[in-house]
């Protein structure tokens, strides 16, 4: 059992262990921020979805309402062994929240790095009714305090969201012969059919797969900008806040927001199309920004080219882009001091 308490009936932490493939990797062997985060959702939805399941009531399935904010801390190669670790921290009425880290380990050498850590919320709904939200078994925590910390995450991150929830209207538009490092130059879109195989019992789409999706577009955008390798740095918090079902057609557009001396930001959005029977027009399903960093052959972080705001809009969102990154860029250097001073 877990230290950090028993959820209930049900185990509390789980672990899975995956070797890293070349369909994982980009053409330099670095593993997609895409796969890992597809990865960290798929134990979540995992171990969420037994916990909801753990006493006798309505059988539901564990949906995606959140990732917060997370870093990829050290790159992942083909060949390494990734161990996806997930644990359940704290349980509200009708949400989990589930941490996870990825470990990547050299199966040669033996030498391990942690990959990423990240903190996911479900919500359980209904196998008889999909709009239906069921209750969540209390979850046992071993220590009062460990609760009380959950409950503060939990009060934050239902504030963030509903600061956040209509940041949603844009629309990305074709740009006739772009300049080069111009936004219209790198935006790109990509088109997907969600099959069965993107989705979960209930018929509509993993968080994971629509995270991989919007990863890769991301990814597009960031090499056509400065044509060099690139890698996911960071993702900001995103909500899930609209269902997508299979038979849906969604178009995952990215555009360049900002550009720091060595990094750039993407904004991502998918919207959904659910053309199959149903008269349902098309809706902004999810938005987020990802970060990028371009590295050289020896995996070091080189400077990008600046982007070009051309537009008042463009001027205006990579000054709302550079905030984010000042503000993103001092919680990491006082996160880094005290563990500097031990
Ligand atoms: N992040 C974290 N928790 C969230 C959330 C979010 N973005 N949105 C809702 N919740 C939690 C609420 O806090 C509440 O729990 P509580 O009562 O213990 O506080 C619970 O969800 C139900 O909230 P409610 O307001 O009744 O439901 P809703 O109408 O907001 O629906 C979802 C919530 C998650 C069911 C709905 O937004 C949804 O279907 N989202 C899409 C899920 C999905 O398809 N994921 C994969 C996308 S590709």
């Amino acid at each position: 059992m877990s230290e950090r308490g028993a959820a209930g009936p049900g185990p509390a932490a789980m672990q899975v262990c995956r070797i890293m493939r070349p369909d994982d990797a980009n053409v330099a062997g670095n593993v997609h921020g895409g796969t890992v985060l597809k990865m960290i959702e798929e134990a979540g939805a995992i171990i969420s979805t037994r916990h909801c399941n753990c006493r006798a009531g309505e059988p539901c399935v564990a949906a995606l309402a959140r990732v917060e904010r997370t870093d990829f801390l050290s790159p992942m190669c083909i060949g390494e062994v990734a161990t996806v670790s997930a644990e359940i921290t704290y349980t509200s009425k009708h949400s989990v929240e589930v941490q996870v880290s990825v470990l990547s380990e050299n199966i040669l050498t033996g030498a391990k790095k942690v990959a990423n850590k990240a903190t996911l919320w479900y919500v359980p709904l209904s196998l008889k009714n999909v709009n239906k939200v069921v209750e969540v078994p209390p979850m046992q925590y071993a220590r009062k305090e460990q609760e009380d910390e959950g409950r503060k995450r939990y009060e934050e991150q239902k504030l963030d969201r509903l600061e956040t929830k209509q940041r949603n209207g844009d629309v990305i538009f074709p740009v006739i012969n772009p300049e080069p490092h111009t936004v219209g130059y790198s935006q790109s879109s990509l088109i997907h059919l969600v099959g069965p195989s993107d989705c979960t019992l209930l018929g509509f789409v993993h968080g994971g797969v629509t995270m991989k999706l919007m990863d890769e577009v991301a990814g597009i955008v960031a090499a056509r900008h400065c044509k060099t390798n690139i890698v996911t740095a960071s993702v900001d918090a995103i909500n899930f806040h609209e269902k997508i079902k299979k038979g849906s057609v969604i178009t995952v557009s990215g555009r360049m927001t900002f550009t720091s001396n060595k990094s750039m930001e993407i904004e991502v959005f998918v919207d959904a199309d659910p053309f199959v029977d149903e008269p349902q027009e098309r809706y902004r399903a999810v938005s987020a920004f990802f970060t990028y960093v371009s590295l050289s052959k020896e995996g070091k972080p080189l400077p990008v080219p600046q982007l070009l705001a051309e537009t008042e809009d463009e001027k205006r969102r990579f000054e709302e882009g550079k905030g984010r990154y000042l503000q993103s860029k001092a919680k990491r250097q006082a996160q880094a001091q005290p563990a500097a001073r031990q």
